[in-house]
């Protein structure tokens, strides 16, 4: 087996300024907690990234640095052949400082404070913290839950909330934290929708290199040309290639006017130049089929995860239900039947007594008070780890 592709070797990730450790390595957590939080992978990222990074480091001169042509070209073809959609190379547009920065971006650009923006609940915090945090008001439509799990859009209420004269919808596809990987019809609806009622969509897609083999990922700017004119589609290849540490990502936004009040600001701030390692590992990643090959196998160590997730829990732990997840390396759990009173006493449990460390459901909002959000993207070994201790933690 190739060293880059053995996810089941555990990696010691503690004083590598590891954002998920940071606790840990700072002496401020309990050492002895697993921590399945921060959505980031914790395998070795694929061999050829590694390399390509490291002979760009020995060149030994890191001044500012800007994308080529064929960086550029690599993400369209990249979407062209994982997607089966391609986005005209004048929609493109990028931000160094990531998908949350352009999201924050495009608020500030299309909103004044106190304007409506509407967002599908629960969902990721930033994509509604950047509404409260910038003072503009939430309107909140909650998905559907099924007693099978099933999550899905509320569409009577979302076109009622959408008539609130709302400026923009924000959208995460997969959605995080459930994973739902959203189907074209459920898409188009939201378009039409957003027709209906003049409402520019942020359509966050970072997620969608990272879906399980028999989804397939439907960009939303390719609904049609009026769709992409009205919408801001969001990529990077942090998720499906571990690079969150770069910093990187890719707009598709079609209406040319505000991709040039975009750039304008990007050029205010001084945030037109690319993270240089970023670029570096984007296109290694987005090029060498090795890298395709090292994404293919990890979605389907991760969907063995999910699968043993939604056994062992079946098996062993019947006060909690998992949501089954389509895409992302996330689960969502539903732990109503814990029978804590609130989430903070949920935390409690987790922290304290199961010693495991997820995202708190209610960090997505209140729909999501007595949910956890846990990361997947682990060494089996780390899973069972984590299982036995919430199995156990019940027990005692
Ligand atoms: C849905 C979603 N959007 C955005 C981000 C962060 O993106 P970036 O680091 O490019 O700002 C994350 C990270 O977890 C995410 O899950």
């Amino acid at each position: 087996m190739k060293a880059d592709r053995n996810f089941d070797e555990i990696i010691d990730r503690r004083n590598s300024c590891s954002y998920k450790w940071y606790k840990e390595e700072h002496g401020l957590g309990d050492d002895d907690i697993i921590p399945v939080w921060t959505a980031d992978m914790d395998f070795r990222c694929a061999e050829p990234i590694v390399r390509a990074v490291v002979e760009r480091a020995q060149h030994g001169l890191f001044g500012y640095a800007l994308r080529d042509q064929a960086h550029k070209d690599c993400l369209i073809n990249w979407q062209t052949k994982r997607y089966g959609t391609t986005p005209k190379e004048e929609w493109m547009a990028y931000a160094p400082p990531g998908v949350l920065f352009a999201v924050n971006l495009v608020v500030e650009i299309l909103t004044q404070k106190g304007d409506n923006i509407a967002v599908l609940m629960p969902n990721y915090d930033p994509l509604y913290e950047v509404v409260t945090k910038s003072e503009r008001n939430l309107v909140e439509s909650e998905l559907l839950i099924g007693e099978d799990g099933s999550v899905t859009i509320d569409f009577e209420d979302l076109d009622k909330k959408l008539s609130q004269n709302v400026k923009i919808l924000i959208l995460s596809n997969p959605h995080n934290p459930s994973g739902r990987v959203w189907k074209r019809e459920e898409l188009q609806s939201i378009a039409d929708l957003a027709a209906k009622h003049n409402v520019f969509v942020i359509s966050d897609e970072i997620h969608s290199d990272l879906v399980a083999k028999d989804k397939h990922h439907i960009t939303y700017y390719s609904l049609g040309e009026d769709v992409a004119k009205n919408s801001m589609s969001c990529y990077s290849a942090n998720k499906g290639f571990n690079l969150g540490g770069f910093q990187t990502s890719t707009l598709v936004i079609g209406d040319q006017n505000l991709k040039a009040e975009f750039n304008k600001k990007l050029s205010i701030a001084q945030t037109t130049t690319d993270n240089l390692f970023g670029a570096i590992a984007t296109k290694a990643a987005y090029t060498d089929p090795e890298c395709e090959a090292w994404l293919d196998d990890v979605i389907e160590y991760i969907d063995g995860n999910k699968e043993y997730l939604y056994k062992y829990v079946a098996d062993n732990i019947p006060q909690l239900k998992v949501i089954p997840s389509e895409g992302t390396y996330l689960a969502w759990v539903d732990c109503r039947g814990l029978g804590c009173k609130d989430g903070k006493e949920l935390e409690d449990f987790f922290m304290n007594k199961a010693k495991v460390e997820p995202c708190m459901g209610y960090e997505f909002g209140k729909q999501g008070e007595l949910y956890v959000r846990l990361n997947l993207a682990c060494p089996k070994s780390t899973l069972e780890k984590v299982l036995n201790r919430i199995k156990e933690a019940i027990g005692r």
